[in-house]
């Protein structure tokens, strides 16, 4: 077996990156765009030991599941990964997902509900980080060559116009990305060219961005060119300051919807103290202090500590407080005593030091927001023997994606 030879080959499963997978003789053969039941006619394009990448030429028998993708730049561009699939269909397969990642990683089922479905599957994303070489486009699928794109769906109409019209004004000469950030309930836009030293900041058409706040960003350095270094955002209750380097979920209307489901699972009656561990802004802690005693958020990110300190008098909450820093560090030299921690980390989960230091709190209810299953699983694991769970509440936040959101709700053994 060679590269760009060709096979039939039918597909058994999915993998936890929506590909296809089907078996050949003794090889795994993964296979981007196909579904479960289809047989297709797929070329080679990877081959390591007896794993096979491989793209699809033809599909000899199309899955009543198969949907008609909406975008054009679906097979090359790396942002969609479920556009062949309906919308129930995807959903079914993030919470089999998660259902088979806990079973396989955790060892525990029955603990997954039912996923919360996203009311917009399309146009959702507050965010993009565009990628620039003489063109404005995103990385293709799992590499680094541009793909050109004209229109995002996942983005609202207002980012793409604004996509346009740095497409169509703008030498992008020495721009290396372009990040934009919206803001629904303030109809406000951020947009922050990532350029090297010899950027012009002359190349960039002000005068056709002018409802936007631009900034120029030249390794650390942040210039505003136009407008604030900042984006207000609204929810449910509290406006959000959003600095350029700072963290904030993409899905504005389902982040709600997460903080709520964490919120209704906290049983918190303003007697408790709450940690909120990766706090970011200090999202989830606002949202969990109406309903507690006092709250501590904790966040290694100096710029998202400003922004959680401003948010903190802008929605005058008297009962939040931050600490800048590593968590498990901060959590060592922390006297806090919470009856909740809230622990909502990057991809790659929880740091030996941090489990540590919770296993050593020993709080009565740990609340586990994760944006991987996997890493979600393993720490879950690594928690067993202090911390039984409850449930865990799938959330779909990254439509059309593989990925999802979970809530995993844990109490003390
Ligand atoms: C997934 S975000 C969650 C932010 C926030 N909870 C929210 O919902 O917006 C993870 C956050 O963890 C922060 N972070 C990463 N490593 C950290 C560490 N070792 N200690 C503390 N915070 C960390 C990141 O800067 C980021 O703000």
């Amino acid at each position: 077996m060679k590269l760009s030879d060709r096979l039939i080959v039918t597909i058994d499963a999915l993998d936890h990156q929506g590909r296809g997978i089907a078996h050949y003789n003794d090889f795994v053969i993964f296979v981007f765009d196909a579904l479960i039941g289809e047989k297709v006619e797929i070329e080679i394009t990877k081959i390591k030991k007896k794993i096979i990448e491989a793209k699809v030429i033809e599909i000899l028998n199309v899955s009543p599941e198969r949907v008609t993708s909406i975008c054009p730049y679906f097979k090359e561009c790396g942002g969609c990964d479920l556009l062949h699939m309906s919308y129930q269909k995807q959903l079914l397969y993030k919470e089999n997902k998660v259902r088979e990642i806990m079973k396989k990683f955790a060892h525990i089922e029955n603990v997954v509900e039912n996923i919360v479905p996203n009311d917009n599957v399309f146009g959702y994303r507050n965010k993009a980080v565009f990628q620039v070489k003489e063109k404005i486009g995103f990385f293709g699928k799992k590499s680094n060559e541009l793909v050109e794109i004209e229109k995002c769906f996942l983005l609202p109409d207002i980012m793409n116009e604004y996509l346009s019209i740095l497409r169509n004004n703008m030498n992008l000469d020495f721009v290396n990305q372009i990040m934009m950030r919206y803001s629904k309930s303030f109809q406000s836009l951020m947009i922050v060219f990532d350029v090297s030293k010899e950027f012009s900041n002359s190349q960039i058409p002000v005068k056709k961005l002018s409802k936007a706040s631009v900034l120029v960003k030249r390794k650390e350095d942040l210039e505003i060119i136009l407008g604030n270094d900042f984006l207000l955002e609204k929810v449910g209750d509290y406006t959000f300051k959003v600095s350029p380097n700072s963290f904030f979920q993409v899905n504005t209307k389902q982040m709600e919807r997460l903080y709520q489901i964490v919120l209704d699972h906290s049983g918190l009656t303003k007697n408790e103290n709450v940690l909120d561990l990766y706090c970011g802004t200090g999202t989830i802690g606002m949202f969990l202090s109406k309903k507690a005693k006092e709250v501590l958020g904790i966040e290694i990110n100096e710029s998202a500590v400003k922004d959680a300190l401003w948010n903190k008098k802008q929605n005058c909450i008297h009962n939040i407080n931050f600490k800048c820093g590593d968590t498990g560090s901060v959590l060592k030299e922390t006297l806090f005593k919470p009856d909740l921690i809230v622990v909502d980390p990057p991809r790659a989960g929880l740091d030996e030091l941090a489990i540590s230091q919770i296993k050593k709190i020993h709080a009565p209810k740990v609340i586990y927001v994760s944006c991987d299953p996997v890493t979600l699983a393993r720490d879950i694991k690594r928690l067993e023997q202090d911390y039984e769970v409850i449930t865990i509440i799938p959330v779909d936040m990254f439509s059309n994606t593989y990925h999802v959101e979970c809530v995993c709700v844990l109490n003390i053994r």
